[in-house]
């Protein structure tokens, strides 16, 4: 299994943490294990990598992929917001890593996997968790569409989506779901294309593209994760350590920026470092990453 995922900010995170020979080191999110292989490398003779992921899928290609790395490498299907338990479950002292790394969201290879139901434009079940262990409720987006509250749904695509056109899509939501329960990821699409204006927002996105990303983050409570995960990553590193965090939406490097400018870390981008054009030209996804360091005091 390849996997089509192209690692972003590469380069710059290795920098970034600083990777030396012997030292160990933490991938909160292991996808097409380009990052891992990385800080493998730059460990190179005898540090150790960590590698987080909730996808049953990632673990299991990278294990292949990773094999010559023996047991410099090991991973974990967890979610990373129990970093430090799931981390002290194998053997891993509290304030003893040297570097962590999460680059957010999810990977080119789960979002062309119909089954995960995270794209508006392949068929497949109204899903989206990443994994068995995304959430422990079991919460599915066709739960979220079909059981909430009027309101709770327009909040959430509000919050999350930052969707101005919120409350039509409820309204079209709210009138399908009372002749059939809504579960295939193109049917939400079109109710959602059907409520919008023909005009939105210029045909810059599709219409279901904020709708969508704000039940991902509600399906896998990505926001509360991301903060859990921070204040793990915080025990489990050695002071000195660092952490960087690679996001994609303003919600999310608003919450690492804050968090960085607490006395618990000393943040070493001011602004955060975006990808570089040449990047950017080969990696459309690239465009909107933005990369925060800092080092725990
Ligand atoms: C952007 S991809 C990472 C790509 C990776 N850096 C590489 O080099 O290919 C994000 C990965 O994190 C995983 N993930 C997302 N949220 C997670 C969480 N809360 N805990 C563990 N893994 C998570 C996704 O399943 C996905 O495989």
């Amino acid at each position: 299994m390849s996997t089509i995922h192209l690692a972003v900010m590469l380069e710059e995170t290795m920098l970034a943490l600083d990777v030396q020979p012997g030292g160990s080191y933490v991938d909160a999110t292991l996808g097409g294990a380009t990052h891992t292989e990385a800080l493998l490398k730059r460990s190179e003779p005898d540090g150790h990598v960590y590698s987080f992921d909730v996808n049953p899928k990632a673990l299991l290609a990278a294990a292949q992929r990773l094999t010559a790395s023996g047991d410099r490498w090991a991973g974990i299907e967890a979610n990373f917001r129990f970093l430090d338990r799931e981390l002290e479950a194998a053997g891993v002292m509290p304030g003893s890593i040297d570097g962590i790394l999460c680059d957010l969201g999810f990977s080119s290879d789960e979002m062309a996997d119909p089954s995960t139901g995270l794209s508006f434009q392949l068929e497949g079940p109204l899903d989206m968790r990443l994994g068995p262990k995304s959430n422990d409720d079991g919460l599915t987006a066709s739960d979220i569409v079909n059981t909430w509250k009027p309101n709770e749904i327009e909040t959430m695509i509000r919050n999350f989506g930052e969707e101005k056109f919120a409350s039509r899509i409820v309204d079209e939501i709210v009138k399908a779901r009372k002749i059939a329960r809504i579960t295939r990821t193109t049917e939400l699409a079109s109710l959602i294309k059907q409520a919008v204006p023909q005009s939105y927002e210029q045909g810059r996105i599709h219409p279901a593209t904020r709708t969508f990303q704000a039940l991902r983050i509600a399906v896998n409570d990505e926001l509360e994760a991301l903060k859990d995960f921070m204040n793990a990553s915080h025990r489990m590193l050695k002071p000195g350590g660092r952490l960087a965090i690679i996001s994609f939406h303003s919600l999310e490097d608003r919450i690492v920026k804050h968090a960085f400018l607490t006395d618990e870390w000393e943040a070493l981008t001011k602004r955060p470092a975006e990808a570089s054009p040449f990047e950017v030209q080969a990696n459309p996804r690239a465009r909107s990453a933005k990369l925060r360091v800092a080092i725990k005091k």
